[in-house]
């Protein structure tokens, strides 16, 4: 299986590790990544992103910068959770790679013109350049594969407000959009807390293992370990983008999903980006979405520390 894919992310934190997958996946082919605004300030997600890549030695794929905004609402970063300028909070990227011409909708749009129904989209920020994307191309939904969300809390309470998850409360008019418009596969907020915890003793499988992905690994989580330590009192973090890699990689790993309606509240007040489900089929719409509803949390634990030792993720499935 080689399956072509856009990243498109608000680097910081996870999605570095997101990326760090599906670079070094033998089933996937990372043809771009395409920067979005969300955790932090935007210039800090580019350099991440291409901090990433050269971690990889992969410095060969495009970066393209995109929306630099929501598309109405006003953007409120994550910084407390991933640290000032995303990795951690002492490291500041400056690669000097340039990024490419032109912006990461358009990108989008191109890649997927390029061979229909061929490009996966590995969705891991706020949806505001899938949605523009959208507005300029609208047969994209006949030109992709499969996309991948990782966005919503699914009859849990969200991690930015009660309401609503980080990805989806940032901009909901374009989650809004794009859960109506694509095929999404959701990966949600209390799917990653059921599934994705990486915990301390995890964590310490990696200390004798000297290698590039490992030691970056250690950086990134400095400070959204002592975030997780402050909010909930337990040693470790969330892995959301890393499972949404995961799950367009080995999707072996998923272990139950079903179709629902689903749409997202981008009413601004108590409920903006809450993510609606119609588990019980009241609403009688038509299911428009795949919801994860459980993944294999130890094989996704392996997998994950099988990449930062070195390995490709499929060499622990
Ligand atoms: O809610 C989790 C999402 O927001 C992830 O994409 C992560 O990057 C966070 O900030
Ligand atoms: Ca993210």
């Amino acid at each position: 299986m080689d399956r072509r894919v856009i990243v498109d992310t608000d680097t910081a934190g996870d999605d570095t590790q997101a990326l760090v997958l599906a670079l070094a996946s033998e089933r996937l082919t990372v043809e771009a990544v395409t920067v979005v605004a969300g955790n932090v300030e935007f210039e800090y997600e580019v350099e991440n992103a291409k901090y990433t890549l050269s971690v990889l030695d992969r410095e060969d794929v495009p970066v393209y910068e995109g929306a630099r905004s929501p598309l109405l609402k006003e953007w409120d970063h994550a910084d407390h959770v991933h640290g000032e300028g995303g990795l951690g909070g002492d490291l500041f990227a400056d690669t000097g790679i340039d990024s490419a011409d032109g912006h990461a909708a358009d990108a989008i749009v191109e890649h997927a013109r390029d061979a229909p129904g061929e490009l996966s989209l590995l969705c891991i920020g706020p949806l505001t350049n899938v949605a523009l994307a959208l507005a300029r191309e609208p047969e994209l939904p006949d030109l992709l594969d499969e996309v991948v969300v990782m966005g919503g809390a699914v009859g849990c309470l969200g991690n930015d407000t009660p309401a609503a998850e980080y990805n989806f409360w940032v901009d909901p008019d374009a989650a809004k959009r794009v859960v109506r418009d694509l095929d999404v596969t959701l990966v949600d907020w209390g799917l990653v807390l059921r599934d994705a915890f990486l915990g301390a003793d995890d964590i310490a499988r990696l200390e004798g293992v000297d290698t590039p992905r490992a030691d970056f690994f250690e950086t990134i989580s400095t400070a959204p370990r002592q975030f997780t330590r402050e909010t909930t009192g337990e040693d470790g973090l969330t892995l959301p983008d890393s499972l949404a890699a995961a799950c367009l990689i080995a999707p072996e790993l998923i272990e139950e999903q079903a179709r629902y309606h689903v749409d997202v509240d981008e009413r601004e007040g108590l409920t903006r980006g809450y993510s609606l489900v119609d588990v019980n089929g009241v609403l009688d719409e038509p299911p428009n979405a795949t919801v994860v509803e459980s993944v294999d949390a130890d094989r996704f634990t392996e997998l994950f520390l099988a990449t930062l030792s070195g390995e490709s993720p499929e060499s622990a499935l």
